[in-house]
């Protein structure tokens, strides 16, 4: 089909765009890097702004006391700054060891993803999972390893560790020289310049010190003893580590490696320029029908994540969405098509790192909050008039499961419509068992239990308990042929259940047990995703 293509202007505001989330294990150095990159985006003007706000989640998040108590975000935000002559949205993925969804589905509105990984411990089970998430989409990623200021794990075996556990090539840009005590600096490969370090500066590190070649007998000056085990091991890298290769960064397969202390804000500025040189413009996305290009005119875009709103009173949401194609402004009518009704994007808002404001315009790349009362649900599609329908934006097999149980047998009706909501929000998973009454829930993180049952009592006036249930792996299943579905069916009815948009899922004990499953019922498909309908 031919589409007209936008005006060269709106072209330029797509190209400047760079959308991405940063992946790691708790406690990495998440937040504090985030700030760092704010701050260089001017985005913030005073370090400790990002912190206080994962310390203090009050502004933001009143209407969940569990927020405050624990003193997490249970939800994930955006982030729109400036640098240079980029438009940067970097979407927060919660960090929190109970992780949820939300952190899952978040990867799948970003172009690209940034990797912290803490030097002392290595690749950690969190980034592996959200390693995971983006290898479903080969989604480019670019790896930061923090806290040189500190001993660590020797550079080569981080970069080993990497390899092994995650699957992924790496190539260093920059180089450390020394850590903990003895870190001077990084050398940074491709320029040739050598950043040196004065521990707790918390300089905007600038220019580097340029040397001709690692022979420059300036290098010994500056380094000591150490210019020689920096020739070494850049001699070294450079016979074993892989060259970049800018295509395997875009397929995913090879990941550019920096070294640095993002509390000294030391290498966070060669991440940044390096970033928004080489990490994507705004990507095309897949629907069901066909493939759409950020520069197709027509309007386009599609809902990865709900947030219930601050006052629980008014029951509002508001739904995330990311722009795929074409010019939104302010008051467009949109199709919505799950619904199959047209409606006016009036009160869109874009979120700037520490406010919203109302948006005129926004394009391809940026993320843009619609308030409404119920009418979206994650995964759907908007666009002009195309029937359109995105593809990528799963719900992931939980691995927590749980059993409600009414305190008050005649809350029912309002168990169910708020298990309903709550589905469609993506807070949590629910299970209705083929046999049997009571629902059962699943999450991702244990969080989300919490978080459900919080809501339950404060916006349905549910009274529940939950009750433990002898479950821990699920999968949905399906079948081409419908005599073998039934026929398991019937063998397997108590293992067997419908989620909240009616697919058949199998729930079980353990991997070992549903392999044992999948292995007598060969012609059954069993997915640990599921995309919304
Ligand atoms: P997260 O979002 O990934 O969970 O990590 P966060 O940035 O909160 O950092 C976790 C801890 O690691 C913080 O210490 C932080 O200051 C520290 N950190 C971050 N980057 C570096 C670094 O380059 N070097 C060193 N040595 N530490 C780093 P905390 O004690 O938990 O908090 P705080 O008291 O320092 O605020």
């Amino acid at each position: 089909m031919t589409v007209t293509a936008l005006k060269s202007s709106d072209i330029k505001e797509i190209d400047k765009r760079r959308t991405f989330g940063i992946i790691s294990h708790p406690d990495a150095g998440k937040t504090t890097l985030t700030e760092k990159l704010l701050l260089f985006g001017g985005a913030i003007q005073q370090a400790g702004a990002v912190k206080a706000r994962k310390n203090d989640r009050h502004t933001t998040s009143d209407w969940m006391t569990i927020e405050q108590e624990r003193g997490i975000s249970v939800t994930s935000s955006v982030m729109k700054f400036n640098y240079k002559n980029f438009e940067i949205n970097l979407l927060d993925t919660p960090g929190h060891k109970d992780f949820s969804e939300d952190t899952y589905r978040v990867l799948t509105a970003v172009d690209s993803a940034m990797m912290v990984i803490d030097s002392a411990k290595g690749v950690e089970n969190q980034t592996e999972k959200l390693m995971a998430v983006c290898r479903m989409r080969n989604t480019p990623i670019m790896t930061f390893i923090n806290k040189l200021d500190r001993e660590g794990m020797n550079p080569l075996d981080i970069m080993g560790d990497i390899e092994d556990k995650l699957q992924i090539e790496c190539t260093p840009l920059t180089w450390p020289i020394g850590m903990g005590k003895r870190f001077k600096g990084v050398y940074n490969i491709y320029k040739k310049e050598l950043h040196l370090f004065s521990p707790g500066s918390n300089a905007m590190d600038g220019a580097g010190i340029t040397i001709k070649d690692l022979n420059d007998p300036k290098l010994n000056d500056l380094l000591g003893s150490q210019a020689d085990e920096l020739r070494e091991d850049i001699e070294l890298i450079e016979g074993a580590a892989d060259p970049l290769d800018l295509d395997l960064y875009l397929k995913g397969t090879q990941t550019p490696v920096f070294f640095g202390s993002a509390v000294n804000n030391f290498g966070v500025r060669e991440l940044l320029e390096v970033f928004v040189t080489m990490a994507p413009k705004p990507i095309p996305r897949m629907t069901l029908t066909r493939e759409i290009s950020p520069y197709e005119e027509p309007f386009s875009g599609f809902v990865f994540k709900i947030q219930a709103n601050m006052d629980p009173a008014h029951r509002d949401r508001i739904a995330f969405l990311r722009i795929c194609s074409g010019k939104f402004t302010k008051g467009m009518k949109v199709r919505h098509h799950r619904i199959g009704k047209e409606i006016t994007l009036s009160n869109a808002t874009i979120f700037m790192a520490q406010d919203r404001t109302h948006v005129e315009e926004a394009y391809p790349g940026d993320i843009i909050g619609l308030h409404n009362h119920g009418t979206i649900k994650i995964g759907d599609t908007f666009s002009i008039k195309e029937e359109l329908k995105f593809t990528g934006i799963p719900s992931f097999a939980p691995e927590h499961f749980k059993r409600v149980i009414l305190k008050n047998p005649l809350k029912t009706k309002q168990l169910q419509k708020g298990l309903t909501q709550l589905a469609e929000e993506g807070t949590v998973q629910v299970f209705k068992p083929m046999r049997g009454g009571q629902f059962i829930l699943g999450a991702v993180g244990e969080l989300q239990f919490e978080v459900t049952m919080a809501r339950l009592k404060n916006e349905y006036s549910v009274d529940a308990i939950y009750e433990h249930v002898d479950y821990g792996v699920t999968r949905w299943v399906d079948c081409t042929n419908p005599k073998t579905l039934d026929s398991f069916k019937e063998k397997n009815l108590s293992n067997l259940a419908l989620d909240s948009e009616g697919h058949l899922s199998y729930l079980t004990t353990s991997e070992w047990q549903l392999g044992f499953v999948m292995e007598q019922n060969p012609d059954i498909r069993f997915k640990k995703t599921r995309e919304f309908n």
